[in-house]
């Protein structure tokens, strides 16, 4: 390769490299698996089970929509009847099938892919969809990459909430497709996004493996340091809603990957003005989330029982304040006369002990397994 500066030159190794991983990620979910049963790996803990109304939901899909189903999680907020939805690496469309149902016919779902094979079965089944659904939902398709959805035909600023099922591990340039989903959502909006992360430093060994890219394992993104860049993206105190442990089931796999424990985390990341001041309010939910009529989980440390004003930190202030879940909270400032009154810490369990959890939770349920056998 003749490069006349030296920058040009890394730059041009860079996007080759680039072209690879896309050549061989293509390759792997338009070629090589045919069914989700060709996974190599998968998600066993039950923890982390779809809502009921998606369970529902799931049952009313072609069949060849859900027989290519990838994803490792479900990034499907409820409470989203005539948002605007866009799916990253939507894949045979799975979720953008569901989102549709969720938004309703007043709302819209747009899929990104670059895989041809996946785009084509989540194209030719939108019809079939729509005399179940009762209308012709507002869901389309567009071929292009996650790092460039403008260039997809994703407007900026046009969505209010985008979700992404194990996709973004798979990007070459991770740090990229986060601050295009940040200026592709309207301010509000939230990325809502299940992923693949690990717990330590991928060895070389495994970084190098192609099937093993395919299944998401060399990519996986390091929790702190996608903590780090988001923030300075611009999203407002990441929030993990679940975890669950991913357990590998081919032998030669488990071998190369060794002692690196492998996760499933859905986050949420809400695109609002950073929080001004102190935390010195309570937020009250009003049971208004079909499905959660009870209480609302935010995240795994956020929980609210319906109609019970609970102290919040300023940043969950200004989320349930500022983001599209603001019809469903009341918001109030604390008028407290105590100058001993503490104003509410961000509470924040770190990713690392819920990875523990997570690991300990698969622990106890095969050996409850093992013991009824
Ligand atoms: C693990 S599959 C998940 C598919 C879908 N989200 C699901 O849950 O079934 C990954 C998908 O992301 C797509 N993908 C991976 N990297 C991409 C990129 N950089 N741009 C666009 N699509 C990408 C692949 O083509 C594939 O369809």
């Amino acid at each position: 390769m003749s490069c006349s500066a030296q920058t040009s030159c890394a730059q041009k190794q860079d996007q080759q490299q680039d072209q690879q991983v896309y050549t061989s990620v293509k390759d792997y979910y338009g070629k090589v698996l045919q069914t989700t049963n060709d996974l190599k790996t998968s998600a066993c803990t039950g923890s982390s089970k779809p809502h009921p109304i998606v369970c529902r939901l799931l049952r009313t899909l072609p069949q060849a929509v859900t027989d290519k189903f990838y994803g490792c999680g479900n990034p499907l907020p409820l409470g989203i009847a005539g948002k605007d939805v866009l799916d990253l690496g939507s894949g045979s469309g799975r979720d953008c099938y569901v989102a549709a149902a969720l938004v309703g016919p007043q709302g819209s779902v747009t899929g990104v892919d670059m895989t041809d094979e996946q785009l084509q079965t989540a194209r030719e089944n939108i019809d079939a969809f729509g005399q179940t659904l009762g209308y012709q939902p507002n869901l389309k398709f567009l071929t292009g990459y996650i790092e460039a959805l403008e260039d997809a035909g994703v407007a900026n600023e046009s969505k209010d909430i985008c979700i992404s099922n194990c996709v973004v591990n798979l990007s070459p340039n991770k740090p990229q497709v986060l601050a295009g989903v940040y200026t592709a959502l309207r301010s509000g909006g939230e990325f809502h996004f299940s992923d693949m992360y690990s717990d330590r430093t991928v060895p070389e060994s495994v970084r190098q493996h192609e099937e093993l890219h395919g299944e998401g394992l060399t990519g996986a993104l390091f929790a702190n340091e996608f903590e780090r860049i988001v923030k300075k993206i611009g999203f407002v105190s990441p929030r993990v809603l679940s975890i669950r442990h991913i357990s590998i089931f081919d032998e030669q796999f488990k071998q190369l990957v060794g002692d690196t424990n492998y996760f499933s985390i859905t986050y949420r990341l809400f695109k609002v003005p950073s929080a001004i001041g102190d935390a010195n309010c309570t937020a009250t939910y009003l049971g208004t989330v079909e499905g959660h009529e009870e209480r609302y989980l935010l995240d795994i440390d956020n929980s609210f029982d319906t109609n019970v004003p609970r102290r919040v930190s300023a940043n969950t202030a200004t989320i349930l304040k500022e983001s599209w879940l603001a019809k469903y909270f009341v918001v109030e400032s604390v008028v407290d006369n105590n100058s001993d009154s503490q104003t509410i810490a961000e509470k924040r369990t770190p990713t690392e002990c819920l990875m523990k959890s997570a690991l300990q939770v698969e622990c106890s349920s095969s050996a409850l397994k093992s013991c009824s056998k």
